[in-house]
């Protein structure tokens, strides 16, 4: 007897900034992502080929069949298929997807699409400044519904867009270029809210035209662990998760800010402008599911309003994704952690917590759609990727999944990052995270020759036996 539910779902994940390649190919248009690669072209592999999956798809499709997967989560190129973002819809985008999906399906494989992974079309960053004026949210609610007629039958899983709550902090990502922070932090605010009102739009959509779809968010998920008992400490802790994680999903469940954040956002001074009738479309954004992306943990102490600072700001960004908030709480190493070579503090138990935590508060059915370890893995002489601390890795977190089974969470797939090797986000192609190893370096493309590691044989036989042989 598995300690997985009979029909749990076992697959892998990815995005198409990150593999596709082929980046002005099939009449393709550019997006935020590409223009951020390129700037770091000098000194690591951009999107211009990725992965290669463009023109990989069919190999990689066979691998996917043969690793067992039974879902495959990625995503569309929003420039693809519409390539200046709110403009004519490229029927040859389209038609690649449809390929994909086909092949999928053909293989037995669930496709799980996100519709929007960090890649806004940039054309729409040029117009508009992207998610800062409103009228990006009716492009991607036009995007959306385009999507969903054409697969309304193929695809029954959609998620909307891809940790909205980590790319808000990064500015590289919302393309804010504004150097005063509050006025960076304002414009901040009125893009994620209206992120907020694009993906309850989605769901709508969603729920009118695909029959039997479930669609939902996928968050970048947090647990934060207080420094000391000290109850302030606690406190920052809480607020850590709040800031970042809590308040988005509190949106998405509920329709609405709530007290704690729009206390922050008042005493910020940058409550984004809400229109009449923003509610009504709000509350239609209740997903069915929620997603989560898991990596690592947090810890925090409290750091006062009146705190010495260096930048003399109140908040200082930078282009992290973890940051000290005056008033609420700092960033802190948690010392009984080990830590990836990337830094990332690796914690099995903190995933329990967070499943936990997320269906106590929210009861809906969990999906995991991220986690895995990033490392710069070796071809060795024997032509092999003797990867066994991904597996260490990948075994005690699907450890802890099942106990959170166990514990009685609705938790309905398990899908790490990444089916194979693929660009990361901002730290080249040396950092990978893939069952499947890429054969190519940051700037010698090879011929992108796809080797199965010693983590895919062990994933094989994990999927194989619905989670028992870990
Ligand atoms: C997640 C993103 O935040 O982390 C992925 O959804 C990303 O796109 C993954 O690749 C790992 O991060 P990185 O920076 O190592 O690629």
């Amino acid at each position: 007897m598995s300690r997985f539910p009979e029909h749990f779902l076992w697959g892998a994940s990815s995005s198409a900034f990150q593999i596709e390649g082929g980046y002005d190919e099939g009449g393709k248009g550019l997006s935020v992502a590409d223009i951020n690669s390129f700037k770091r072209s000098d000194k690591q592999a951009d999107t211009r080929t990725a992965a290669d999956f463009y023109h990989h798809y069919r190999e990689d499709i066979a691998l996917m069949k043969e690793l067992g997967m039974q879902m495959y989560r990625f995503s569309f190129a929003w420039s693809r298929i519409i390539p200046d973002g709110d403009g004519e819809v490229n029927p040859e985008g389209l038609a690649f997807y449809r390929e994909v999906v086909r092949l999928l399906k053909e293989n037995g494989i669930e496709p799980f699409v996100t519709l929007y992974h960090f890649d806004l079309p940039y054309a729409l960053a040029e117009k508009y400044n992207g998610w800062e004026d409103r009228r990006c949210v009716y492009a991607f609610e036009r995007y959306a519904r385009v999507c969903f007629e054409e697969f309304r039958d193929s695809v029954k899983y959609w998620q909307v867009i891809n940790e909205q709550n980590l790319m808000i902090r990064v500015d590289e990502r919302m393309n804010i270029r504004e150097p005063d922070a509050l006025k960076a932090d304002r414009m901040r605010a009125q893009m994620d809210y209206h992120m907020f009102l694009a993906h309850a739009l989605a769901v709508k959509a969603c729920h009118e035209i695909v029959p039997d779809g479930k669609i939902g968010p996928a968050v970048s998920s947090t647990c934060t662990y207080p420094l000391t008992n000290k109850p302030k400490d606690v406190w920052a802790a809480r607020m850590n998760d709040y800031m970042k994680t809590v308040y988005c999903l509190d949106m998405h469940c509920y329709g609405e800010y709530s007290g704690i954040y729009m206390r922050y956002l008042r005493e910020r001074d940058i409550v984004p402008v809400m229109e009449a009738g923003d509610p009504e479309i709000l509350k239609y954004g209740k997903p069915d599911y929620i997603a989560l992306n898991y990596y690592r943990t947090l810890c925090a102490s409290y750091l006062p309003a009146d705190a010495e600072h260096p930048l003399g700001s109140r908040v200082y960004r930078g282009n992290e994704v973890d940051f000290d908030q005056y008033g609420y709480c700092r960033d802190e190493k948690n010392t009984n952690l080990s830590a990836s070579e990337y830094g990332a503090q690796i914690d099995p138990m903190g995933l329990r917590i967070v499943l936990n935590d997320y269906w106590s508060r929210y009861r809906l059915p969990l999906l995991i759609t991220e986690n895995g370890l990033g490392t710069a893995d070796v071809l060795t002489e024997d032509g092999r990727i003797h990867d066994d601390y991904r597996i260490d890795y990948l075994r005690q977190h699907i450890e802890a999944c099942a106990l959170a089974v166990e514990d009685g969470v609705d938790l309905f797939g398990y899908s790490p990052w990444s089916f194979m090797d693929l660009l990361s986000s901002h730290q080249g192609f040396r950092k990978r995270y893939g069952f499947v190893y890429v054969d190519r370096g940051e700037h010698d493309v090879k011929e992108c020759e796809r080797i199965r590691k010693d983590s895919y044989y062990w994933y094989q036989k994990v999927i194989a036996s619905n989670g028992e042989k870990l």
